[in-house]
């Protein structure tokens, strides 16, 4: 079983970021899980190194363009390890193995007929490296930089990409999962509506010679994406060693955000298919981490290095918050105080607690020794059937690339066991003679749980679970097999882990903090309007609706509030309404109340909702009116 997968080659203009950070994480995160499967992975990564853009970034630094080439492939490299990515391999375009494939299929290309040369005449955006028409520029700017374009006229060498433009719709309409998310697909199968042009794939060594030349006009460098995209077949042995390139090609899964969508979806599988090689099975676009502006002491560039938030919070912990917060698919905004509160609430407290918690408990009640199985009574079953079928339903989400999804219902069963101990009280039993084999019972069904827990944690906290799973005896990495039910080996010494996760003193990140105002309490039950005033009620539309498994009193709302992503919200409603019904509503919600988390579910505003005691009833407007209208 092979599993190859890739991340996009990052421009070397620039540090990396958290954006960066985030789909390798991401791309590591899904390896690991696919390691733990038993599949055979090939993980790549690597640095796009041509182009205007890193020419006029070497200028700049002073430098020749491969020195800083070389510094900056080496601070992603750096980054990488310092995020405990595993990696199998690290293409640079710069490297000879890619350089020779590029020229080969260029090659290969100009005999086929698929390459012809033109005369362009239009609008070019320097820095951008592309071509606009008449119609797409902004006043003289580029309509995607805004930077001014300047009129070229130039020969040139075109990849006759329209020709593929049916053979692709129907490739994309017979297989639905190559291009991923859904609105992405169809994003592209919109763009597709229009007749798509030839691309042009040649630049002109007189403006610019940092490129790979082309094999059969030595006054023309390739262009630079389509150079970068021949990465992905070179790195697993394109021309070069075809057995082995056939073992890994297709690709299974190629990652990148919504940025680069169409250079992967449009131009790459009709490069490919002109080459005469398969397109990937999945290319799948990410949402953007946005940041918004933050109280922070430091200045917000350090709030988004990733060297600084590993430093400051630990690489597992940044790990798993970047992999809780975003819904694939979805923009994501980035703030320090909810990484902060993640971390705190769900590393800290609930995961960290328990293992000291538990570890402690096996020392003092069980001198050091992990408990064995005992008797399970129907206070058991609960917890215990939840842990046996947690691991396929992680294994599935993180398959559908739910990977927040399973991360929440850990953090979810994590709060079961923790509930368990509580009306267990192993310290009650402990005190009592008779209860001893009920004590090492219970303390073998939380312990499993966190055994098992642990193994399904690895992928993406991988140095503090082995940490836990050592204590366990179990190897390292775990394989999917480790996460059946009943493996704990009884009698294993243990030794107390040290504390997991430190909580994390936010006020050590503001700055100008000021004390908390003390709240004058209103004598009369009467409001001035400037209090009325500062909520904000607005209309929404219930976009779905769905009940929280772990609560049923909730009903888990997704609204469109006029805003570009929906939100979700929580709403104590499960007792008096079917979620079906509420889908399609209009109500009213208070849309500026501080997110909480409710059941480890975020709520982003409250709804209202009539009260008489004895039903509650929606507050809904009387017409049809725009989601996001202000309710006054
Ligand atoms: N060099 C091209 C890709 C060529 S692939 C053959 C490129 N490089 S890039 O350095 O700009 O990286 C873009 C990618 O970085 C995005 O597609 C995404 O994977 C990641 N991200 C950059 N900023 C991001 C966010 N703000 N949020 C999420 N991911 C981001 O494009």
């Amino acid at each position: 079983m092979k599993y190859y997968i890739t991340t996009p080659l990052y421009y070397v203009n620039a540090n990396p970021h958290i954006g960066h950070a985030y789909t390798t994480i991401l791309a590591d995160v899904i390896s690991r899980y696919r390691r733990l499967e038993g599949y055979d992975v090939l993980f790549l990564t690597g640095t796009d190194e041509h182009g205007q853009k890193i020419l006029e970034a070497a200028r700049n630094a002073g430098k020749s363009p491969l020195e800083h080439c070389d510094f900056y492939a080496e601070r992603f490299r750096t980054l990488w390890d310092k995020l405990d990515i595993k990696y199998d391999d690290f293409i640079r375009t710069t490297e000879p193995r890619h350089q020779k494939v590029v020229t080969e299929v260029l090659k290969s290309l100009w005999d086929k007929g698929e390459i012809y040369s033109s005369n362009y005449e239009g609008w070019y955006c320097v820095p951008d490296e592309r071509f606009w028409t008449d119609k797409d520029i902004v006043d003289g700017n580029c309509p995607d930089c805004g930077r001014p374009v300047t009129q070229i006229e130039e020969k040139n060498y075109f990849f006759k990409m329209s020709k593929y433009q049916d053979w692709l719709i129907d490739h994309i309409e017979n297989n639905p999962d190559f291009i991923q998310p859904q609105s992405r697909r169809n994003e592209i199968l919109g763009f597709l509506r229009k007749p798509l042009n030839d691309l042009c794939i040649s630049r002109p060594k007189s403006r610019l010679e940092w490129g790979i030349p082309l094999p059969f006009d030595g006054d023309y460098v390739t262009y630079v994406w389509f150079d970068a995209l021949l990465n992905y077949i070179t790195a697993p042995g394109y021309s070069a060693d075809m057995k082995r390139f056939g073992e890994w090609w297709p690709a299974d899964m190629q990652l990148m955000a919504k940025d680069i969508i169409t250079t992967h979806a449009v131009y790459w599988p009709t490069m490919l298919k002109a080459a005469g090689v398969e397109p990937p099975r999945t290319v799948f676009a990410h949402g953007w981490w946005m940041v918004e502006e933050s109280k922070m002491g430091k200045s917000l560039g350090n709030a988004v290095d990733p060297h600084f938030l590993v430093d400051n919070f630990g690489r597992d912990q940044f790990r798993y918050f970047l992999m809780r917060g975003m819904v694939l698919g979805q923009d994501s905004q980035y703030n320090f105080e909810r990484m902060v509160d993640v971390i705190n609430t769900e590393l800290a407290n609930n995961l960290g607690n328990m293992v000291s918690r538990l570890f402690k408990m096996i020392g003092s009640y069980l001198n050091g020794k992990l408990p064995g199985e005992g008797e399970y009574t129907e206070q058991d079953t609960e917890l215990v059937d939840s842990l046996k079928q947690l691991p396929d339903s992680t294994f599935e989400l993180v398959n559908s690339m739910k990977i927040d999804r399973a991360l929440s219902e850990i953090n979810i069963t994590l709060n079961s066991i923790n509930s368990y101990l509580e009306t267990m009280a192993p310290w009650k039993l402990s005190k009592d003679e008779s209860q001893q084999q009920r004590l090492s019972h219970v303390l073998y069904i939380a312990t499993e749980s966190l055994r098992i827990i642990s193994v399904l944690l690895f992928p993406v906290m991988p140095g503090k679970m082995t940490k836990v799973l050592k204590e366990f005896g179990e190897e390292v990495p775990p394989v999917r097999g480790r996460t059946t039910w009943g493996l704990l080996e009884a009698g294993r010494p243990t030794s107390k882990p040290k504390n997991l996760f430190p909580r994390i003193d936010i006020k050590q990140f503001i700055k100008d903090e000021k004390p908390p105002q003390k709240q004058e309490q209103p004598k009369e039950n009467i409001v001035e309007y400037d209090h009325f005033a500062q909520l904000d009620l607005r209309v929404a539309k219930v976009l779905s609706a769905e009940r929280a498994e772990n609560a049923d009193k909730l009903l888990l709302l997704k609204i469109d509030i006029g805003e570009d992503e929906p939100r979700p919200l929580v709403a104590g409603l499960a007792a008096h309404y079917e979620p079906e019904e509420l889908v399609g509503k209009n109500i009213v919600v208070i849309a500026n109340l501080k997110p909480a988390k409710i059941r480890g579910h975020i709520s982003q505003g409250m709804l209202m909702a009539a009260d008489d005691g004895k039903s509650v009833v929606l507050l809904e407007p009387a017409k049809d009116i725009k989601p996001g209208s202000k309710v006054r």
